[in-house]
């Protein structure tokens, strides 16, 4: 019998195998004594046998094998290198406990060698688990799971994530039952339609309180998530990458990292506990002290009208509301005057820009703003001279469908990486960039991990030259949001969505993994140029300012009461953005489904924020009180409106907050809850608390 157990003050995880076989996870759930015997715990674990079932149970294992008879997905599909499937049987080969687990079992009759690795983060509470296979001679893999694990009993349903262009985020609750849910997301990236985080909750499990169990796989090329439940009610979790995705025969596959984590305290447990590990742990900052900058971003002022004169005025307004920052976007390449063609055509228009990026750039830089700018790497027109140059660049058949007129390069050809390392190079060089919006359009013609290990590689040589360059992930908005690139960039495009109401509800959702610092959110044009709808300017100031704020409207089209809300707001968010770009993001569980609300909690707990959106009118007339939570019971906050400006007319009542700040008990705040005034949907109040 071989035992592991794997601690930290909020959770374990017990490893346990029989024999030589491979080892299964036995528990995992709050902190356990010390003194717990595991192998008592291990014997209790086994589950009972009656007619029609085998003599013996097969083990739900790291990796379930389908030679010892286990009924469900099997952990490793694989083939030898002339395509003959193997069966492969494991048996225990040899251990280490250095920073991490590693526990290494063989199959010295097909030559495989498969190394589970586990890792606890004591501060955050994630583990990050990870297989590796190694063969003596090549093979073809079909598909190779992270380290399986048990789902739990107790939990009626899962929440995973699906969602299109504009619409990120969407939660999903399917209920258990015998069979499986498997979700494989084909597309080559990480995609709208599929980012790869699963929660599972506990029976009564809210935003708050009771025990969730999440699951995140940092992988940008495509995954596969099952969630099988057995005909015996035992319930396993795989997660790899999409089937198939690797084209050649090799020595080595590895999966990415799943990260996962066990929370006493409800969804936010989980949240809170990816949000640190990402901003803390995966995450390299330029610099990891400095405010993050309020950003200016051109896309829907101009789109591809470039023209310096406009610009340097858009750029002067956008610094007066405050941006310090300026992005320029698609457009100021090749002869991209639309969609239709330029893309790796990577030098200055000249007819756009007669003198080159200098004069644009010197100008921002004299009202004290940065300069970024756009890239889409990994993409190609037909109508480029690249293209035209290296048709075989392109990845994909010639007859394949275009994605927004263009194709995929094919990343996997040093060639080519070499090719857009030097272009992307030479503007670093010879201007003073210090961002990069990095943007991916379409999906690929077909899955292939190459790629993205190719598109890993080409931000890895980048970074590694050009350290103090900050990245943004985008793709058509939250296209690659997934730890794996995010270990390589700072910031996410969450959507191209500028509608507040849309945004609300994707910023929302999108907590349950991500933090304010990675998390852009840009106060967009009047007229929604997505949706069609006006939003006030004041709820599309306070949503951005949710998060990584910016702007991406015309500034020439702001009156000045927008204007000076606009500066407000920002000034506000400047002014705490310290403690906001540490903080905790929680959902609060409102009481009205009208009202989607947050509770920002500095890391020190000496202060929070509040926002709670009205994404919809409420069924009762006047607001219920809002929950808050994670506060100290017996300490008194001072609690006050943040936008008591916004109080409208109709709203005619007394309510003490509508007239100053109150002081209140962290206990009442979170048992009673904190009545807000009424207001129009499609608003924001802001409620900052002050522990006294
Ligand atoms: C899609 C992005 O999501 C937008 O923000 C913008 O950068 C366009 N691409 C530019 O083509």
């Amino acid at each position: 019998m071989h035992h592991w157990r794997i601690d930290d003050a909020r959770q374990t995880l017990v490893l346990a195998a029989t024999g030589e076989r491979l080892p299964q996870v036995v528990y995992w759930g709050p902190a356990l004594p010390a003194q717990e015997n595991l192998a008592t715990l291990h014997a209790t674990h086994a589950i009972d046998v009656t007619g029609g079932m085998l003599d013996a149970n097969p083990d739900l294992s790291l990796c379930p094998e389908a030679t010892r008879s286990f009924p469900g997905q099997p952990g490793l599909i694989v083939r030898d290198g002339e395509g003959t499937p193997l069966l492969p049987k494991f048996c225990y080969d040899s251990e280490s406990n250095g920073n991490d687990l590693r526990l290494i079992y063989r199959d010295a009759a097909n030559g495989l060698t498969l190394t589970f690795i586990f890792a606890l983060d004591p501060d955050t509470h994630i583990i990050t688990a990870q297989t590796v296979l190694d063969a003596d001679a090549p093979v073809h893999l079909h598909w190779l799971a992270a380290p399986v694990l048990p789902a739990p009993q107790h939990s009626g349903e899962m929440i995973d994530f699906s969602g299109r262009w504009c619409g990120e985020f969407q939660t999903n609750r399917t209920a258990w039952s015998a069979g499986m849910r498997y979700r494989e997301n084909r597309t080559g990236r990480t995609g709208h339609e599929h980012f790869p985080g699963l929660i599972i909750p506990c029976t009564g499990a809210t935003n708050t309180q009771g025990e969730a169990y999440g699951f995140h796989y940092g992988w940008s090329g495509g995954h596969r998530m099952i969630a099988e439940e057995l005909q015996d009610g035992r319930r396993q979790i795989q997660w790899g990458h999409a089937a198939r995705m690797e084209t050649e025969a090799a020595t080595q596959f590895k999966t990415a990292p799943l990260y996962i984590t066990y929370s006493p305290s409800g969804l936010n447990g989980c949240a809170t506990a990816f949000q640190r590990h990402l901003r803390d742990r995966i995450i390299t900052w330029p610099k990891p002290d400095a405010p993050r900058p309020v950003h200016y971003n051109c896309w829907e002022a101009i789109y591809f009208d470039h023209n310096v004169p406009a610009l340097k005025d858009i750029a002067t307004r956008a610094a007066d509301l405050g941006a310090e920052r300026f992005v320029l976007d698609d457009g100021w390449f090749g002869q991209r005057d639309d969609d239709t063609r330029s893309l790796s055509d990577w030098t200055v228009d000249p007819r756009k820009y007669p003198d080159g990026l200098h004069p644009l750039i010197d100008h921002v830089h004299g009202l004290g703003m940065t300069f970024g700018i756009w890239f889409e790497p990994e993409m190609i027109n037909p109508d480029s001279d690249i293209h035209r140059a290296h048709p075989d660049w392109a990845l994909g058949g010639e007859d394949q469908t275009l994605g927004r007129q263009q194709k995929a390069l094919n990343m996997a050809l040093p060639a080519v990486r070499d090719f857009l390392y030097d272009r992307m190079s030479a503007i670093l060089r010879e201007h003073p960039i210090d961002y990069i919006k990095w943007d991916h359009n379409r999906v690929l013609p077909m899955p292939d991990a190459a790629q993205t290990r190719g598109s890993y590689a080409l931000i890895d040589r980048l970074r590694a030259d050009f350290p103090q360059v900050e990245i943004e992930s985008c793709a058509s908005g939250g296209g690659r949001v997934d730890f794996g690139i995010l270990q390589r960039t700072q910031r996410v495009w969450l959507s191209d969505s500028n509608d507040a109401l849309e945004r609300l509800r994707i910023q929302h959702n999108a907590a349950l993994f991500l933090p304010l610092s990675v998390t852009g959110s840009h106060v967009g044009p009047r007229y929604c140029h997505t949706s069609g709808r006006m939003h006030d300017i004041t709820f599309r100031a306070w949503v951005a300012a949710q998060r990584h704020m910016g702007f991406e409207m015309d500034p020439r089209e702001l009156t000045d009461k927008e204007a000076t809300v606009l500066r407000h707001v920002t000034a506000w968010w400047k002014a705490n953005r310290d403690w906001m770009q540490r903080a905790d993001i929680l959902r609060l569980d409102s009481a009205d489904p009208a009202v989607i609300a947050e509770q920002q909690l500095a890391a020190d707990g000496a202060r929070f924020v509040v926002f709670a959106g009205k994404a919809d009118t409420s069924a009762q007339i006047a607001p219920r009180p809002l929950r808050l939570t994670a506060l100290d019971p017996n300490a008194q906050y001072l609690i006050s409106l943040a936008n008591q400006q916004d109080i409208h007319h109709l709203s005619r009542g007394t309510p003490a907050l509508k007239s100053g700040p109150v002081t209140l008990t962290g206990r009442y705040l979170m048992a009673n809850g904190i009545t807000l005034p009424w207001s129009f949907p499609d608003r924001m109040w802001v409620l900052e608390g002050k522990k006294l």
